[in-house]
Formats: C-alpha cells, structure tokens, sequence
C-alpha cells in the first residue's frame, strides 16, 4: 500500500509541469542496469527536498554521497538559481551521475567533487573559511553511514545560520531502536540521531517514513 499511495499521490502533483520529469524517471528506471545499488530517494523525496529549499530561499546545496544524482537534479532542476556541490566516492557511480547531469542540461549548476567524504568536505570547509566558496543553505547527508557524526560535524562548520542539515536513512526499518543490534550503519544512525540531539546549536527532529522505499527515515536538523 505505501508504494500504491506514493504512485498515486506522486501522479497527481503537476508531473507534466516540469521539463525534467522525463529525465527524473529514466534515471530511476535506467539505474539498476548502470550497476547502481537502489537507493535513491523516491520521487515523493526529491520533491520534497526541492520544495525545501524553494521554501527555505536555499541558493547553494552540499550532498554527501551523490549515487546518479537523482537528488541534486530533483533540487537544481526545480531551483533555477540553485548550486549542488555533490561528493561522491565511488567512481563508477560519479560516471553515471555526470552522464545524468549532462542529460538533465545541468552540469554548470551541479559540481561532482569525487573523493571520500571526510577529505572533500575538509578541502570544501578550507574554501569556504578562505571566502573562496559561500557558505551552504541546506546539507543533505545521504552517504556512507558510519561517517554520518562526521559528516554532520563537518557541514555545520559550513552552513548559514538556521539552515537545515537532513540525514537520510536513520531509521533503517527501525534497526535503530534495536539496541543490540551493532551493524556499522545501524550504529551510525543511532549516533547521528544522539549526538544530533544534545549538540549545542542544533535542534533536530526525526521524522519516520514509509513509501516506495520500504520503513525508515529522515534526521532533520536546524543549525543556528
Ligand atoms: C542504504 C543506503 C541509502 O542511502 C538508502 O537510501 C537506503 C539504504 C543502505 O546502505 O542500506
Ligand atoms: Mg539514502
């Protein structure tokens, strides 16, 4: 039913409006057969990101883990002033995102830096504290997961004052609440969401989900 409610609910929101809903849906249903692991967001996901940062007047973007670049497309397509700085380490999954971006007509608005995410966002930080980048109005971690406290750390060292740092996939089909349950990911998701919550200047939220995508959830945390 969560996947009947998300065709149909998508299906109604001005799909024909948009010129790159062609290009949304081919890199979704192309992306298996171009060795990518199925783990992009849904169409419900990326739409709400966009409108996020839509709402939020969100000028730059950093993503941390950018698979085909389903999401930086969803933001920058439907923000047309909108830059995505999207880290990404695996190789073969940069190819496909640039062969996306192209396709999308959005390679002068979404940068792929490559490279593990702890040393492109201490390359990305070093820029931003030297002026030569602005600082970022929304962050969206989405990446390897033990890394997740890291990331976060590093990207609130580099965002404007109340802007929004989501962490995809804490809930992990509620493997974060099974205390003994001491899988890598897992352990990084139950981190991000403890230590999220008791850092100063941070107000988070959790907010579960279900969809297309199966039981789990987004980490929603407002940086001051
Ligand atoms: C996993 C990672 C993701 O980014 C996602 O959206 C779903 C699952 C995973 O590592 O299991
Ligand atoms: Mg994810």
């Amino acid at each position: 039913k969560w996947t009947a409610v998300d065709d149909f609910a998508f299906s109604q929101s001005h799909p024909a409006s948009r010129a790159n809903a062609q290009i949304l849906k081919d890199i979704l249903s192309t992306s298996t057969a171009k060795g990518l692991p199925s783990y992009a967001l849904s169409p419900a996901q990326g739409k709400f990101i966009a409108l996020h940062c839509r709402v939020a007047g969100v000028t730059h973007v950093l993503e941390v883990g950018t698979l085909g670049g389903y999401s930086a497309i969803w933001m920058a397509s439907e923000n047309p002033k909108l830059q995505v700085t999207t880290i990404e380490y695996n190789l073969e999954h940069v190819k496909v995102a640039k062969e996306n971006i192209k396709n999308a007509g959005l390679e002068d608005r979404i940068e792929v830096l490559e490279g593990s995410g702890v040393d492109v966002l201490t390359q990305v930080r070093e820029q931003v504290f030297a002026g030569a980048r602005p600082l970022f109005g929304f962050v969206f971690i989405d990446a390897d997961k033990v890394n997740n406290w890291r990331y976060f750390q590093l990207a609130r060292e580099m965002v404007k004052p109340n802007s929004v740092i989501c962490v995809d996939n804490v809930v992990r089909d509620g493997q974060v609440v099974d205390f003994a349950d001491l899988d890598p990911s897992v352990k990084g998701s139950r981190q991000v969401i403890r230590r999220a919550g008791k850092e100063p200047g941070v107000d988070s939220v959790v907010l579960q989900t279900v969809g297309e995508k199966g039981y789990d959830g987004w980490l929603w945390a407002v940086v001051s």
